[in-house]
């Protein structure tokens, strides 16, 4: 396994290219099984995350030709139609082929997901639109079997919170559902809106993505189509922290600040300067950092992806802050982590009240999940002395080249294998 030394105290200064979103390139490589002709997705980012779908697809017999962040799948010849407990438990959305599985094949057999460091992720929204949709599904050895051999026709899916991917499933799903779908209580998330784009470029007839109410006139097969994956908001929110963290200024290139309007809000409350550029978002920070309060909530909420690397930025604030999560039941992992660097904060129930302190120190911390990892390489480029944070693995999950790119903006990082 590799850990990361970091040495903190420096100002970051300079550009970081943003990549594409890990969590939208995840579903619409899935959306690939829906047809026998070519999708091609570009801006896709290099990460482990992406890696894992494109092997799981490569199991199910799509052909994928990867040339830099480009990437062409043709399912054409697709014929397994099983994802096995090996590769679903390495990463959950997996599950994200399920319902284009049944819908193209009329069968599925894909492992249940398991939990995860940040909660139970039950998959019962998923399981209600195929339901909704005409597949029959049963449960049956740590397995989601589900047939559909006469096909799919279209129905109104209502789910019971705005699940992002229960939303993705009941989207690709009711594209080659005979008749009309409706989607009621969809996620509102850019990704969201991206993949209806994706498959609309696949002919597709969808409208409303990116509202709460989403029509889809399914039943005609998909075509070919090239789509270019959006700029990943979680990696442009995290770099924003990185910069107002280390008191510095960062041009985050392809970032776009619409899609993260309620982080600005919260880091322009605390103190912190954003703007946007014609190349994407200027962050600095240069006068004092002020504690403040936030609640995690569905989009275009403050995003649960971003509350741990929040949660660093306040450990240094000065006053409190009362970091409430609201979307999944565990997500404090970074918590003792954090403390371990100095930070004081405490926890009750799904909230964590965090008083600034004027300085962390470093130490040895162990990462858990990618976003609390996350917040560990942040709080570490703020803490006096050396850091070392172990099990990177989760950070490469989803960032591409974290390390790298901080050191280009004046980091003290080095990675190493233990
Ligand atoms: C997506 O997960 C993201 N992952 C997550 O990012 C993100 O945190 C989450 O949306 C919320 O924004 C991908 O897009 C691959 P949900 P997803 O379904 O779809 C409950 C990261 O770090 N729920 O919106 O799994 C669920 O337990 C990852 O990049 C059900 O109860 O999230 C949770 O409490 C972490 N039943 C809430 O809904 C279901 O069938 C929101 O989950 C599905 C979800």
């Amino acid at each position: 396994m590799e850990r990361l030394i970091i040495r903190g105290g420096r100002r970051l200064e300079g550009t970081v290219q943003i990549c594409g979103a890990k969590n939208a390139a995840l579903p619409q490589i899935a959306a690939a099984l829906l047809s026998a002709e070519p999708l091609t997705l570009t801006n896709l980012p290099d990460v482990v995350d992406v890696r894992t779908m494109l092997t799981l697809m490569a199991h199910h017999g799509v052909v994928a030709e990867t040339r830099g962040a480009t990437v062409t799948l043709d399912a054409s010849k697709a014929t397994n139609a099983e994802a096995p407990y090996d590769i679903v438990r390495r990463m959950r959305a997996t599950l994200l082929v399920l319902g284009p599985l049944v819908a193209r094949f009329g069968r599925a057999r894909v492992s249940l997901p398991g939990g995860c460091a940040i909660g139970a992720r039950p998959v019962d929204f998923h399981l209600k639109a195929l339901t909704a949709l005409g597949a029959a599904i049963e449960i049956e050895g740590g397995y989601i079997n589900a047939q559909a051999p006469d096909g799919l026709t279209g129905a109104r899916i209502v789910l019971p919170s705005p699940s992002v991917g229960a939303t993705e499933t009941a989207l690709m799903t009711a594209t080659l559902a005979r008749g009309e779908s409706e989607i009621v209580n969809a996620a509102l998330d850019p990704e969201v809106a991206d993949l209806a784009a994706c498959l609309a470029a696949m002919g597709a007839q969808i409208e409303g993505a990116g509202t709460h109410r989403i029509l889809i006139q399914g039943g005609k097969s998909l075509g070919a189509a090239r789509h270019d994956i959006l700029p990943d908001r979680v990696e442009a929110g995290t770099y924003a922290v990185a910069a107002a963290i280390t008191g510095g200024r960062l041009e985050l290139t392809g970032a776009r600040l619409e899609h993260l309007s309620a982080v600005g809000e919260a880091l322009e409350a605390a103190g912190v300067q954003l703007w946007p550029t014609d190349r994407g978002l200027m962050v600095a920070r240069d006068g004092a950092l002020k504690g403040i309060d936030i609640v995690t909530e569905p989009y275009p909420g403050f995003p649960t992806d971003l509350q741990a690397q929040f949660m660093a930025l306040m450990t240094i604030a000065s006053g409190a802050a009362m970091i409430r999560e609201t979307v999944f039941e565990s997500r404090f992992m970074h918590v003792p982590e954090l403390k371990r660097l100095g930070a004081n904060i405490s926890l009750q129930g799904t909230s964590a009240l965090v008083r600034g302190v004027a300085k962390l120190r470093g130490a040895q911390v162990m990462a858990t999940d990618l976003r609390a990892s996350v917040s560990l390489v942040l709080a570490a480029l703020a803490a006096e002395g050396e850091t070392v944070v172990n099990r990177v693995y989760h950070l490469d999950r989803g960032y591409e080249a974290l390390d790298r790119k901080l050191v280009r903006c004046g980091a003290d990082i080095s990675r190493v294998a233990d």
